[in-house]
């Protein structure tokens, strides 16, 4: 890989390439050995505390240099672009940038400048694209069932914003996998028809293999789409009436933050079925594979 900024990007081979590769660090049959000195630095201007922390260790784990950057400290302080400081950066001989923004989009004139060699691997873009949540719930799907194909998956809540959707709809369509859309239709596009199907979450739970849910993105909510947190719950949520309907073997995700009460029952985030713990311990070897991937696209350029 050169870069990771979206799934659009991926092909099927290099996704479970990743996946597997994933595994073997998970189980710690992977080696892995730096041959030169290599920083990565992880720049975040949207909160985090999975994605910045899991790249960081995968980072560490794989023997590179970390420099964290503070945006606050920084000269983006002073009004200095995203573009100027990633080419500074590349100056000082920062390998790879990892980088959440809230603009949609903010990689491209990274990846397309003729002057920035580092390598750009996107930790979001604004309700765009989100690659390594999605590479790491593809890998906690696998560890499950062993396949994509056929298993039917829907995908609950606030698509319109979700950077997760976005991602996880290209690709498991891709792989094989029968989506469904559930939610309120305000947070409902036509564009998720080329994808899957929007249904009613109480038909469609008892045949589920998968039930991904979204966090209510609050913060990137006009005034008028707002809902109270008991209603969304008792109409769109997992409830611990509607979890009774999954069939024993289905899982349930989440990529986190969760409301709790609001997406998801409180006593079922951490429930048997549940699979959302499992999901952030993967996002350290899925980051692990990614910069593996990205270091060797680099030496191979
Ligand atoms: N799932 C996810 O992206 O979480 P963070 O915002 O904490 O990184």
């Amino acid at each position: 890989l050169e870069n990771l900024t979206s799934m659009e990007n991926l092909s099927i081979d290099e996704v479970m390439g990743l996946i597997k590769r994933a595994s073997a660090f998970k189980a710690g049959k992977a080696d892995f050995a730096l041959d030169e000195q290599t920083f990565a630095s992880n720049l975040f201007f949207e909160n985090s505390t999975r994605t910045h922390h899991s790249f960081h260790i995968a980072e560490r784990k794989l023997g590179l240099d970390v420099l964290e950057f503070d945006a606050q400290a920084s000269s983006i302080s002073k009004g200095e672009t995203l573009y100027d400081t990633v080419l500074t950066l590349d100056a000082l001989g920062v390998d790879i940038c990892v980088i959440r923004s809230g603009v949609e989009h903010y990689y491209e004139e990274l990846v397309n400048s003729d002057n920035i060699h580092c390598a750009i691997v996107n930790g979001g873009d604004g309700s765009g694209q989100h690659p390594s949540q999605c590479l790491l719930d593809l890998m906690t799907i696998y560890e499950e069932f062993g396949k994509f194909e056929g298993l039917k998956i829907a995908i609950s809540g606030d698509l319109t914003h979700s950077r997760v959707a976005k991602s996880n709809m290209m690709m498991l369509q891709k792989l094989g996998a029968r989506l469904y859309f559930t939610g309120p239709a305000a947070w409902y596009s036509e564009e998720f028809d080329d994808y899957g199907h929007y249904a009613n979450l109480d038909r469609i739970l008892p045949e589920l293999d998968v039930h991904m849910l979204l966090r209510v993105q609050h913060e990137r909510h006009d005034s008028g789409e707002s809902f109270s947190k008991e209603g969304y719950h008792t109409h769109f949520g997992l409830t611990q009436e509607r979890a009774k309907m999954l069939k024993p073997t289905a899982i349930i995700m989440h990529p986190a933050p969760v409301n709790r009460d609001v997406e998801i029952a409180d006593s079922l985030v951490e429930s048997p079925q549940s699979r959302i713990v499992q999901q952030m311990s993967n996002g350290v070897y899925t980051r692990m594979a990614i910069l593996e991937a990205i270091l060797a696209g680099k030496k191979a350029k």
